[in-house]
């Protein structure tokens, strides 16, 4: 099974429609779906916030609360923002401004690294192959990282200049950062330390990231920058837009606007880690607002399980009172629903549970 090779219909850049008066059709979004008009917004609560400095300090104490943080926005959330990663400040700065850098190159530049559906890498403005589908209003750049075998530096931009070298590191200090989550999962969950790395494959994990780029919007009310859906891999870091607020998440019946805290990473479970977990953990539906005022840039790195292997619910975590809820199945199977049929909710994950 594989997506097809072209896009159904002539593709638009959003970034060229932006001195519009109105915004085409295309991206009228039905009643339901509107930010003005859906569920009430919780304006006074944000996610959960964590430094994560007691992970790495050799202060047991310190240790085990900062886990205990961990599990809780695990359980609870789904999703939270960390301080003190081990990241570097002055990099997470970098990395946001060649991207930014990059989409407000002249459009013939840009062009040169159109992507098709076959792999979804480089300079692209839909995601999903329904023809006649509404489209959400955002381009974005998606690349591969690892493993080593899917990453071309020439897929990525050649300009700004150092843009392959900043990318490069940043993706370097990601995957560690990762690496380090999987395992307060992995322990928060009762799991050997390496069980959910050693699930995902090991060295053998995969890397990608998709660099969203929101242009401002003529009618914000109408439309979405990217429509709900739940990641589907392992686990996203997003590094928001430091100016610029827009990323919503689902809470209950409502949607919170998350307030990103200066060089924080927003973590989230994807649907991998909720099946590993027989849905201890459940990735959360997420969605972007956009605004007729500030144009915002943001940069989801997604950490995933080797594409070819099965993932199913741990063993240790399946028990007579908690039978497993998922079948075992393969991340490249599971993308291609997204890959065609776009952001839709958590409707993927959820018609995965065997009935009961
Ligand atoms: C994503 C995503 C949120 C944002 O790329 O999957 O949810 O704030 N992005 O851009
Ligand atoms: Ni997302």
């Amino acid at each position: 099974m594989d997506c097809p090779r072209d896009w159904p219909e002539p593709i638009v850049r959003v970034q060229s429609l932006t001195a519009l008066p109105a915004i085409p059709d295309r991206y009228i979004k039905p009643p339901q779906d509107r930010p003005a008009t859906d569920t009430p917004e919780l304006t006074n609560i944000n996610i959960p916030l964590i430094n994560l400095s007691g992970l790495y300090a050799g202060d047991s104490g310190l240790r085990a609360t900062t886990l205990a943080q961990i599990s809780e926005a695990c359980r609870e959330w789904g999703f939270f923002q960390v301080v003190d990663h081990g990241v570097s400040p002055g990099l997470m700065d970098q990395a946001r401004d060649v991207w930014r850098e990059f989409f407000h190159l002249p459009m013939e530049i840009k062009q040169g690294y159109a992507n098709s559906p076959k792999t979804y890498e480089g300079y692209g403005s839909r995601l999903g192959v329904q023809k006649g589908a509404i489209l959400d209003w955002s381009d974005y750049y998606f690349l591969h990282y690892l493993p080593g075998t899917l990453k071309d530096h020439k897929k990525w931009p050649e300009m700004p200049p150092s843009l392959r070298s900043v990318v490069e590191e940043y993706m370097d200090q990601l995957v560690k950062l990762s690496g380090r989550l999987m395992k307060a999962f992995s322990i928060n969950l009762g799991l050997e330390e390496e069980y959910l790395q050693n699930a995902f494959g090991g060295e053998d994990i995969g890397a990608c990231m998709r660099i969203n780029f929101y242009p401002k919007c003529p009618q914000p009310d109408l439309t979405l920058g990217l429509s709900s859906h739940s990641d589907p891999g392992g686990l996203t870091l997003l590094l928001p837009d430091e100016h610029v607020a827009g990323l919503q998440v689902r809470r209950n019946n409502g949607w919170i606007t998350v307030k990103p805290a200066p060089h924080a990473f927003i973590v989230n479970i994807g649907d991998q880690i909720q099946v590993l977990s027989n849905a201890i953990y459940k990735s959360v539906e997420h969605r972007v607002i956009v605004n007729s005022g500030k144009e915002r840039t943001s940069l989801a790195f997604f950490y995933n399980p080797k594409s070819d292997l099965l993932i199913q619910p741990a063993k240790e975590l399946v028990t007579p009172e908690a039978p497993a809820l998922y079948p075992a199945m393969t991340f490249d199977e599971y993308r291609l629903f997204i890959r065609t049929r776009g952001p839709q909710g958590k409707s993927q994950v959820d018609s995965l549970k065997s009935p009961r």
